[in-house]
C-alpha cells in the first residue's frame, strides 16, 4: 500500500533555544545553510510522499514561506545571472513532486494530539510523522531513513517506528519499545515490539531501543488517539497510541541506517552544524585547522 502522506509537527514553543526562539521557529534554525524544516520536507520527497501536512500554531507561516516561490528574489537572482543559488531556490518548491498543506493545533496537549490534528487531511490510509528536531544524516549511496521505512512497510504491512540504542541512563528522554526478544542480532532491522513507554526511568525501561523520529502508521491510530488519555507530561502522547494498537496489529522498531542528531537540544544542534560543514570539502578544509587549534587549547577530549 503507498504512502502519500507525511505529517510534521511543527506547533512547539521551542523553548530549549529561547531568545532565538521567541521570535524565530525553531524548524528556521539553520544547520549549514539550510533550516532544520527542509531536511526532514527533502526526506520526506525521497520517501515518494505527495504531501507533507505542517501541523503548525500561531507565528509559524515563515514555514510556509520558505516553501513558497519567491517571484522577486528569483527575478533579482535572475538579472545577476546567479544559476547555481537560483536552482536551489527552485529545489525548494519542485513542480510536480508535491505539495504542502498546514493545519493547527490551536492548544500544545502533545505530540498525539498534533497528530490528531492532521487527520482529516490524511484521511483513512497509512501515513508518515518525521519530527524535525531529529537530523538523521545519510551517505548519498545510502536511501533516507524515511526510505528505508517505507521499503520495510511494503514488506510488513503494520506501524513501525525508527528506533536506535541509547546509552541506558537516557531512557527517560525518550519512547522506548519493550522488544519481544532481548537479544538483538548485530545487523536486525526489524525488532517485533510488545509494548512502548514514553520516557521510563532507567529501572523501569523495558530496553535501551529509544524511539527517534520517524514513523509509519497505519490509520487506526487516529481513534486511538481520539480517546486516549493523558500520559507523560500530562500530554497525549503518540507512544501511548501506538502501544494501544497492538493488540489488533503487530508493530515493529526498525533499527535504520543513519546518524541522527538531536537538533532539539543545543549541543546536539552544534554536532549536526558541524558534521554537516565537515561534509562540504570547501568548508572542511577550514575548519578542520580550526578545530585542531581549539582542541589544542581546550586540552583534547575532556579537556579544559
Ligand atoms: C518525542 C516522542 C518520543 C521520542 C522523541 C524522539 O519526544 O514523544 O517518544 O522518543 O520525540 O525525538 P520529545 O523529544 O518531543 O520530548
Amino acid at each position: 500500500m503507498t504512502i502519500r502522506t507525511a505529517v510534521l509537527p511543527v506547533a512547539g514553543l521551542g523553548t530549549r533555544f529561547l531568545p532565538i526562539t521567541k521570535s524565530l521557529p525553531k524548524e528556521m534554525l539553520p544547520v549549514v545553510d539550510a533550516p532544520l524544516i527542509q531536511y526532514v520536507v527533502e526526506e520526506a520527497w525521497s520517501a515518494g510522499m505527495e504531501q507533507v501536512v505542517l501541523v503548525s500554531s500561531r507565528g509559524k507561516a515563515i514555514l510556509e514561506d520558505h516553501f513558497d516561490t519567491s517571484p522577486e528574489l528569483e527575478s533579482a537572482l535572475e538579472a545577476k545571472g546567479a544559476e547555481a543559488l537560483l536552482a536551489t531556490l527552485r529545489e525548494l518548491t519542485p513542480a510536480g513532486v508535491g505539495r504542502i498543506a498546514s493545519v493547527r493545533q490551536s492548544a500544545p496537549l502533545g505530540l498525539g494530539h498534533a497528530v490528531l490534528c492532521a487527520r482529516a487531511v490524511v484521511g483513512n490510509e497509512p501515513f508518515a510523522v518525521l519530527l524535525p528536531d531529529d537530523l538523521i544524516w545519510t551517505e548519498e549511496s545510502t536511501p533516507t531513513v524515511l526510505r528505508q521505512m517505507v521499503d520495510a512497510f511494503q514488506h510488513k504491512g503494520s506501524s513501525l517506528v525508527a528506533v536506535m540504542e541509547v546509552d541506558p541512563s537516557q531512557t527517560d528522554k525518550y519512547g522506548v519499545i519493550d522488544p519481544v526478544d532481548r537479544e538483538i542480532k548485530p545487523g536486525e532491522r526489524l525488532i517485533q515490539t510488545q509494548g512502548l513507554v514514553e520516557k521510563p526511568e532507567p529501572a523501569q525501561a523495558p530496553s535501551n531501543l529509544a524511539v527517534i523520529g520517524r514513523y509509519i502508521l497505519t490509520p487506526d491510530v487516529f481513534d486511538l488517539l481520539e480517546n486516549g488519555k493523558r500520559g507523560a507530561g500530562g500530554e497525549i502522547q503518540l507512544t501511548d497510541a501506538i502501544c494501544a494498537l497492538l493488540p489488533s496489529q503487530s508493530v515493529y522498531g526498525y533499527r535504520f541506517e543513519g546518524t541522527r542528531f538531536d537538533c532539539g537540544d543545543k549541543v546536539g544542534y552544534q554536532m549536526a552544524n558541524l558534521a554537516l560543514s565537515l561534509h562540504r570539502p570547501e568548508m572542511r578544509e577550514r575548519l578542520l585547522p580550526f578545530l585542531q587549534e581549539q582542541l589544542a587549547h581546550w586540552g583534547g577530549v575532556g579537556g579544559g
